[in-house]
């Protein structure tokens, strides 16, 4: 019999006070599994998964028979795992606090298996449990496997569950259930090491049951882009080269490196962000319509962007590119240290916390239009947008007040205040023909009044209901590592910039303003 988790089977009339229940749940609620998390002692079980699990609980959106298997190396019992994942959505979920009535079924459906990940005997305990589970629970075989450990585990992870077979469902009530496997970020640190993961993972998984994981997908204002793109009629016989003038995107973190030192050591803002999140925005602003909102067609026209986009090699990274890193500052009135002075940071560190580049789509739409991207740590706002700057009138009719009159702007702000801003001149009241700027503004929270979902709720459920729109695809990844490593050669060949380059709290180093200037440009401040 299932220990049940607050779902599914309500009847549309009998609406509830809850209105993502009320709007969603009907058309969004999957068949029963079960989700293994490897690695769930971790940050991004506690910070993210859980937490999302939990809202979906909340929201009626788990199938009755859920269950998660929490699997990772520290010993512990199936009440404690328990314990700690209250503590975590007590201290990390969006919705607080914690409803107990929802816990209470949440927390019989978590489960825990202490085990190393590459003991081949760990995974027969655990295609053992997952029988059990499904047969007690009635979990019809279905697995998802999350892959949240470090990425030097993901390969033998996935080894060994092709050893144990655990590439397909089990059998449950003489149905045979599906896997399919969660891919968490970063995949790969550069183009051979994302081939070479791809390759072990086909080895044991198809494509089709892969989910490569840029939680950015998952946002709300993300998915917004190509509803507004292509759901209205306005936006797109003037989005492309006759009209647009240049595309900004901006992706500035207020934060610094915080307890991630040694793996930014690593990465660096291209690798962390650039390779992923803003390539994932370049796509969605520049890709085509796709014949219709399936996870090929929408995936085949990002690629197409990908394949576009022209490449940065050798000494062209001088003029397209800029990295800093930042030094002491501050961070919201409070003094911070450099990140030279960050914990498990070498104090003579050449790695980027800030990257800005500008590159051009080559492509029948945007010949000639650039795309200028920026992100950093500890800039002066958390604030993520894309700026899409039209060109002038062709002609100057007003000859007061138009010389300061700024260009059109089109501004989708992903976060925080999610909306849309139109900027564009209006009259001045008065006997003179004075021009000036102003905003025409949509405001998620005004407008609807609901919280979004965070993004992680929408990809466990969207990996749950067999839906890879929002998901990676290999040659997907495979494009944007190759863009990406060219850059990352390429600097490897050049003395690096004299770090630090800005000052904590600051908009990036200067050679980011000069990048635009260089084009009688700035940067849009969000
Ligand atoms: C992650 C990066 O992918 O995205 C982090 O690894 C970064 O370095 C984070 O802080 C930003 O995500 P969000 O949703 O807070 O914008």
């Amino acid at each position: 019999m299932t220990e049940g988790i607050a779902v599914a089977e309500q009847p549309a009339a009998e609406a509830s006070d809850n209105p993502l229940r009320d709007g969603l749940q009907l058309q969004r609620t999957p068949e029963p599994c079960t989700l293994v998390i490897f690695g769930a002692t971790g940050d991004l079980t506690h910070r993210k998964l859980v937490p999302a699990l939990y809202n979906l609980a909340r929201a009626g959106m788990l199938p009755t028979g859920f269950s998660v298997v929490g699997f990772a190396r520290r010993e512990k019992e199936h009440e404690r795992f328990r314990s700690e994942m209250h503590e975590a959505v007590n201290e990390f979920s969006r919705t607080r606090p914690v409803d107990q009535h929802v816990w209470q079924s949440f927390s019989n459906a978590l489960h825990y298996l202490p085990a190393q990940f590459d003991d081949p005997a760990a995974y027969n305990r655990l295609r053992k449990e997952l029988d059990r589970l499904d047969h007690e629970r009635g979990g019809s075989g279905n697995r998802l496997f999350y892959l949240a450990t470090p990425p030097s585990f993901y390969g033998p992870i996935v080894q060994q569950l092709g050893a144990e077979g655990l590439q397909h469902g089990g059998t449950a009530g003489g149905k045979q259930g599906w896997a399919r496997i969660i891919v968490e970020k970063p995949f790969g640190h550069d183009l051979a090491s994302a081939q070479e993961l791809n390759r072990q993972i086909h080895q044991v998984f198809d494509e089709s049951q892969v989910y490569r994981i840029d939680h950015y997908l998952g946002k709300e204002t993300v998915q917004n882009i190509l509803v507004l793109r292509f759901a209205n009629g306005i936006y797109e016989p003037i989005w492309n080269r006759r009209y647009v003038d240049h595309v900004q995107i901006t992706v500035a973190e207020s934060v610094g490196v915080e307890t991630r030192g040694a793996y930014y050591e690593e990465a660096g803002a291209l690798r962390d962000m650039v390779q992923s999140h803003l390539l994932q925005l370049v796509t969605l602003t520049a890709m085509e319509p796709p014949a219709a909102y399936d996870a090929d067609a929408v995936r085949d026209e990002k690629v197409k962007v990908l394949r576009a986009i022209r490449p940065i090699t050798g000494n062209l990274v001088q003029e397209f590119t800029v990295r800093g890193q930042y030094g002491p500052g501050y961070e919201a009135g409070k003094s911070v240290p450099g990140y030279r002075e960050e914990g498990r940071v070498s104090p003579t560190s050449t790695r980027e916390t800030f990257a800005a580049l500008k590159l051009f789509v080559d492509n029948w739409r945007w010949q000639g239009v650039p795309f200028y991207l920026r992100t950093g740590k500890h800039l002066p706002a958390r604030a993520s947008e894309i700026a899409i700057q039209f060109k002038r009138p062709p002609h100057t009719l007003f000859t007061s007040g138009t010389d300061e009159l700024e260009p059109n702007f089109l501004v989708l702000r992903i976060q925080p205040d999610e909306g849309v801003t139109l900027r564009f001149g209006v009259k001045v009241p008065g006997q003179a023909m004075l021009i000036r700027t102003v905003n025409m503004d949509f405001l998620y929270g005004a407008s609807f009044g609901v919280e979004s979902p965070d993004a992680y709720e929408r990809l466990l459920l969207d990996a749950m209901l067999g839906d890879t729109t929002l998901f990676t695809r290999k040659d997907e990844v495979e494009k944007s590592w190759a863009f990406i490593t060219a850059i990352l050669q390429a600097w490897q060949q050049q003395p690096p910039p004299p770090f630090p380059n800005y000052a904590a709290g600051t908009w990036g180093p200067a050679a980011a303003d000069e990048l635009m200037e260089r084009d009688g440009r700035s940067w849009h401040r969000p």
